[in-house]
């Protein structure tokens, strides 16, 4: 999407929050048009007033479970109907859960990998064919550094983001054909957003990103300027290549030292009892752009 001449018009899934809601800010503040997406509308509509402030063109809010394919087609649908074509989608809804494998109940581990594995396909499938019909269109999907490497204690999420970015991959051969479509991901680090204690946690204790902190504003930068210039992946992470490289080529030093620093570093060491956080309900008081931890 490099100068457009006309706004952009982009929709972004889990909009109402984290990096989704503070993309759509930055967006808007370049004037784009904005179609946002994500479970509960309370929280949406109040993404959708900063929004509007932020100078968008136009927001509209459309409410939508991403592994739901209808209700994804309709938020598309209403984006072309309103504004005659769709130059790009931001795929960021995605919820997480803290637990060994074998204390995360099934439910939640399953829920946790649809809604990045069947969510991303569902997303791809409704937006991939309008984007050929349009000879244009971008598709980014927010990914994760658990997407290149495993930890324990989040094996469902691990899960969904290595099979998220399996899917990307795949995406990005099958477009090959489609000149002027791309897709792109990036995967960011520990970032402050409200993920963390939106989460189910089965552990006893939240979760918490882990150093270095990125704002939800630096990851959604960074999500433009990929927008902007499409590559297949971009960390936005300053220790992902390394922590990448550990994993892939020292594996023994790597499971030595990934339990006691994520313990140390990833995990808040307060007290909270088994809880499904927000994975099978939208829980819109906790959504915002920020979390709660010093970012960077
Ligand atoms: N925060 C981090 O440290 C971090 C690090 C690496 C990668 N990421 C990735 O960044 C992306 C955004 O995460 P975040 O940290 O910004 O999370 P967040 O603040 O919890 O926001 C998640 C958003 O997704 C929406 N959502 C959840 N399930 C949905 C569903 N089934 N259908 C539609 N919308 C849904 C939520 O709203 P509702 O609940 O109302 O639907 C919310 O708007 C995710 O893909 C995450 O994996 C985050």
């Amino acid at each position: 999407m490099s100068t457009p001449t006309r706004p952009e018009t982009v929709l972004i899934t889990g909009a109402s929050s984290g990096i989704g809601r503070a993309t759509a800010l930055e967006l808007a503040g370049r004037g784009a048009q904005l179609v946002l997406v994500a479970r509960g509308r309370e929280s949406l509509e109040d993404a959708a007033t900063e929004a509007r402030a932020a100078g968008a063109g136009a927001v509209i809010v459309c409410p939508a479970d991403v592994k739901d394919e209808e209700a994804v087609r309709v938020a598309v649908d209403a984006a072309v109907q309103r504004f005659g074509r769709l130059d790009a989608v931001v795929h960021a809804a995605q919820v997480m859960a803290y637990g060994t494998i074998e204390e995360v109940p099934r439910e939640i581990f399953e829920t946790v990998v649809e809604t990045a594995v069947h969510g991303t396909a569902t997303v791809a499938r409704v937006v991939l064919p309008l984007f050929r019909k349009q000879g244009a269109g971008h598709l980014l999907v927010v990914n994760s550094l658990l997407g290149s490497v495993a930890t324990p204690l989040m094996g469902s999420y691990v899960a969904a983001k290595w099979g998220q970015l399996g899917l990307v991959r795949t995406l990005q051969m099958e477009v090959r054909d489609a000149p002027g479509v791309e897709v792109s991901a990036v995967q960011p680090g520990g970032v402050d957003t409200p993920i963390y204690f939106q989460a189910a946690s089965w552990t006893g204790s939240t979760g918490r990103p882990p150093p270095p902190v990125y704002s939800p504003q630096r990851v959604a930068r960074i999500v433009l300027s990929t927008l902007d210039r499409p590559r297949r992946m971009v960390q936005a992470g300053l220790f992902n290549p390394v922590i990448t490289a550990g994993f892939r080529l020292l594996p023994g030093v790597y499971d030595f030292l990934v339990g006691p620093l994520l313990q140390r570093m990833a995990v808040a060491n307060d007290e909270v009892p088994p809880t499904e956080g927000n994975v099978f309900e939208s829980q819109q008081s906790g959504n915002a752009t920020e979390g709660r931890w010093r970012s960077i």
